[in-house]
């Protein structure tokens, strides 16, 4: 099936960087109210730095970056903030229309775009036009908005569903490869490494399929203040990981 991605795993010490990483960029609140600034504040730093972790992961070699921006919960924070969240966000596609044909940056969306503004569907949709138009082989970020692991679960069931009731798909035809082709990260392999800096230890509703096998790096440092050599500790512990997939050590 079209968009699917084989699941193979290869046991071992990781050597290369990891191929996909992703990110829960937490801590922009916190990092903001110790500078006695609005919260919004720490948004736009965070904001700032995921356009520099980004290009660093470009430049290295990572080929998938993803990033939780929005979750399916955050509706549930002032107005004030989930518009400049939002306005954020406009700004970035903004740029991204004007320079990621010639960065050789492709961009996509996870999470269900219903109940996003008209205004931000539209540039969303301008910036997949440009990205199908990109090679394949080109760093890819993938932006989380309106996005929950359960909730992405559900769209995919309830698609499934309606394919085997129009009679295209049988039941018994399910299996990994399959589901993960009905999911927002189609195409694309799991994350190796998920990380999620501001000392939370937990997913918070992050990939909950796609995180089956990831390797978790946790760290203090607020997500406005994670840089690239934040990022080589994430990868270098990841590399000294032994990763098994249910297997054992050879
Ligand atoms: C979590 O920190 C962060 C968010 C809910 C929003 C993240 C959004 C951005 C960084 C801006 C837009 C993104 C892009 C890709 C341009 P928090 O507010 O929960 O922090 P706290 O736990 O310290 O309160």
């Amino acid at each position: 099936m079209a968009g699917t991605v084989n699941i193979t795993h290869t046991a071992g010490r990781a050597m290369d960087p990891p191929r996909h990483i992703a990110i829960i960029m937490d801590g922009n609140g916190r990092w903001a109210q110790k500078r006695g600034l609005p919260r919004t504040a720490g948004h736009k730093a965070g904001a700032e730095t995921f356009r520099r972790i980004a290009t660093y992961c470009k430049n290295i070699g990572v080929q998938y970056l993803t990033v939780y921006a929005f979750s399916t919960e955050n509706w549930k924070r002032s107005e004030g903030e989930v518009s400049a969240i939002m306005g954020l966000l406009k700004r970035y596609l903004l740029e991204a229309v004007d320079t990621m044909e010639k960065d050789h940056i492709r961009l996509h969306f996870f999470g269900d775009m219903t109940p996003i503004s008209p205004e931000l569907r539209a540039l969303a949709h301008e910036t997949d036009e440009i990205s199908a138009h990109l090679p394949e082989g080109d760093f890819q970020a993938n932006v989380c908005l309106n996005y929950g692991g359960r909730d992405e679960i559900l769209r995919a069931v309830r698609q499934f569903a309606a394919d085997c009731a129009a009679g295209e798909k049988q039941p018994e035809d399910l299996d990994d490869a399959m589901f993960s082709g009905y999911l927002d990260s189609r195409g694309i392999p799991d994350p190796e490494l998920i990380i999620r800096p501001s000392g939370e230890l937990r997913l918070s509703n992050f990939l909950l399929w796609q995180c089956a096998y990831s390797e978790l790096y946790f760290t203090d440092v607020l997500w406005p203040d994670f840089d690239e050599a934040e990022l080589d500790r994430a990868i270098a512990a990841y590399q000294g990981r032994d990763r098994r997939f249910g297997g054992v050590k050879k």
